[in-house]
């Protein structure tokens, strides 16, 4: 880990705690425990005891002594009526269209993330052309975010089935922006959802799933010519319509990138 990178871990009082102290045995510097405020938690069927309505955030850098991470504070406030951002976040469960189900409608994973929570995390602590790195990966709520606000990711998942699932996502996503290869790529993805259950759908899907399904070259490299001139900063993150309003979130990112850069000349 870079002397300027920051780590960021997720749960609840089952585990948050003795993380916690690991980490801080291990010598990382807590910079902030965010809580995940969840607007429609699930009910405790028992009634013995309270709802788990939240999870706790672990926001760490590497060292007490680190310097120079990423905290785009400037923004963070604009976005939010000129008013420091709070430590207690209040998002929804990850539901509807953005959850993944398989062709039986049963849900792909049991914890997928809400891509409005992983937005916040990235779009807080890093910058475009950044490198983001999931070890935990689950269905590519990271990389899916990642990849859309233009930061360069690298996930780990040790179930094949979320590892796909997964790939398709961020495939297909990635895709999904324009012309004939885009439309393909989105009906592969709602089909992986289980959001699009036609043949052609499921046919789109195999094809990716067996490889069969690529970029045409030309848009592959045109591709890596937008990745390229957004390292450099000479093009905005791609934009995206829809998922959890995330345009409100990257007008933040233009705003941080702005506070990093100074005043235009
Ligand atoms: C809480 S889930 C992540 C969910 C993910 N954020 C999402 O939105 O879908 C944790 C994932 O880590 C995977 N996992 C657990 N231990 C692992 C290991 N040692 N190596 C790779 N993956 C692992 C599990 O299979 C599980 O899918």
């Amino acid at each position: 880990m870079k002397p300027s990178a920051t780590l960021w871990v997720i749960g609840s009082y089952h585990n948050i705690f003795r993380v916690g102290a690991i980490m801080q045995d291990l010598g990382f510097w807590v910079l902030n425990d965010i809580v995940w405020r969840k607007t429609n938690p699930m009910p405790n069927f028992r009634g013995r005891r309270f709802t788990n309505a939240h999870e706790t955030m672990i926001w760490a850098a590497r060292d007490e002594k680190a310097k120079g991470y990423t905290f785009n504070y400037e923004a963070l406030k604009a976005a939010n009526e000129d008013v420091q951002a709070r430590s207690d976040w209040l998002i929804p469960l990850c539901t509807g269209e953005e959850r993944l189900k398989g062709d039986d409608g049963k849900k792909v994973h049991p914890t997928q993330k809400p891509e409005g929570l992983l937005a916040r995390v990235l779009l807080s602590s890093s910058k475009p052309g950044d490198l983001v790195i999931d070890p935990f990966n689950g269905t590519g709520t990271t990389g899916a975010v990642a990849k859309r606000l233009g930061r360069r990711y690298i996930g780990f998942e040790r179930d094949q089935t979320y590892a796909t699932a997964a790939e398709a996502r961020i495939a297909a996503d990635r895709a999904a922006a324009g012309g004939h290869a885009g439309a393909v790529h989105d009906r592969a993805r709602r089909a992986a959802r289980g959001v699009l259950r036609t043949d052609r759908a499921r046919h789109d899907l195999a094809r990716h799933q067996t490889g069969r399904l690529q970029e045409a070259p030309r848009r592959a490299g045109a591709r890596r010519r937008r990745h390229h001139a957004r390292r450099q900063g000479r093009l905005d993150p791609p934009h995206r319509r829809g998922g959890a309003g995330l345009g409100r979130l990257q007008r933040l990112d233009l705003l941080a990138r702005r506070d990093q850069e100074g005043p235009a000349g």
